[in-house]
């Protein structure tokens, strides 16, 4: 009972919701033509009072100067996902919030999973799609990437799609092909026009919980070659519009130096968006470039 006309339908009406929000900020401003990006992905770290506490705290130290730079965005475990729509609406909010996976069905006999129509009910803007650790894990592939990728745009959330090689792939030099070749897979068959709104996290796995971080070079270089790739099958003016961010043990003491860069449109940050104080920092990079 997956896909299918109603549920395109109803996704068609939820949507005016978070993503439509997300895109109008994303043509705003940011000095590359496209509004940065700071995203926390907690994986599996909070239930949903704790979530309480962290957003809490994060709507606290952030102001109005610092959603106008930047568009901050959580997400936590589905568990918490309505605690948090609840304050963020509650509240008035600026801070956005989506999940970190979705089911490639909209409905049906597929226990456990969760689908595009509940989280857009739930007021997400975002989903996570085909992070590494739902590859390792989890088993999924290009085709399921590809498939999760289309169910969130069929309901109006903004995938980030998440790439990135594994330090076997890399040593053999081979990251820009295979990084290439993941963002084609997981893009394939759709259209330029949504691509131009959606995410895409350049994630070295080897970078991810790990300390070890990329150079902002290579990081530069990759996620060029990403866009290139994009616009080759999808043209320049998608390639153009959609984001790019770099992932992996992002901290305060690094976010800026890949800010600088400018093919980074924004970072996706694990642990470091679990102390608010640091992802905070994280999201003010720009005010630790010019002095802290
Ligand atoms: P990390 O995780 O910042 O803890 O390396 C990043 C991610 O997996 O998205």
């Amino acid at each position: 009972m997956s896909g299918g006309g109603r549920s395109e339908g109803a996704g068609q009406a939820e949507r005016g919701g978070g993503a439509s929000r997300a895109r109008g900020r994303e043509r705003q401003s940011g000095s590359k033509g496209r509004m940065p990006l700071i995203a926390g992905n907690w994986k599996m770290h909070n239930n949903h009072l704790e979530a309480l506490a962290l957003v809490q705290k994060l709507a606290f130290a952030l102001n109005r100067k610092d959603f106008a730079a930047v568009e901050v965005v959580v997400l936590p475990p589905f568990t918490a996902l309505r605690s948090v729509q609840t304050l963020v609406a509650g509240d008035k909010l600026e801070i956005r919030y989506g999940a970190q996976d979705i089911s490639d069905h909209d409905e049906g006999a597929y226990t456990g999973d969760v689908s595009g129509s509940m989280l857009a009910k739930l007021g997400c803007s975002y989903v996570l799609v085909g992070h590494s650790e739902r590859r390792q894990y989890h088993g999924e592939d290009n085709a399921v990437v590809n498939a999760k990728v289309k169910a969130a745009l069929r309901w109006g959330l903004v995938p980030i799609l998440c790439v990135g090689e594994t330090l076997e792939i890399r040593q053999a030099g081979h990251q820009i092909s295979h990084c290439a070749s993941q963002v084609e897979g997981g893009l394939r068959g759709v259209k330029a026009e949504q691509v131009a709104g959606l995410v895409i996290a350049y994630e070295p796995v080897w970078a991810i919980g790990t300390g070890e971080v990329a150079t902002p070079k290579d990081a530069q270089e990759a996620i060029t070659a990403i866009r290139e790739r994009v616009s080759a099958v999808h043209g320049a003016e998608a390639a153009e519009n959609m984001r790019i961010l770099y992932g992996g043990s992002v901290k305060a003491d690094n976010i800026t130096a890949m800010m600088a860069q400018p093919a980074i449109d924004g970072a996706l940050v694990g642990g470091a968006s679990l102390d608010a104080g640091e992802f905070v920092r994280i999201c003010r990079y720009r005010d630790l470039a010019v002095g802290a």
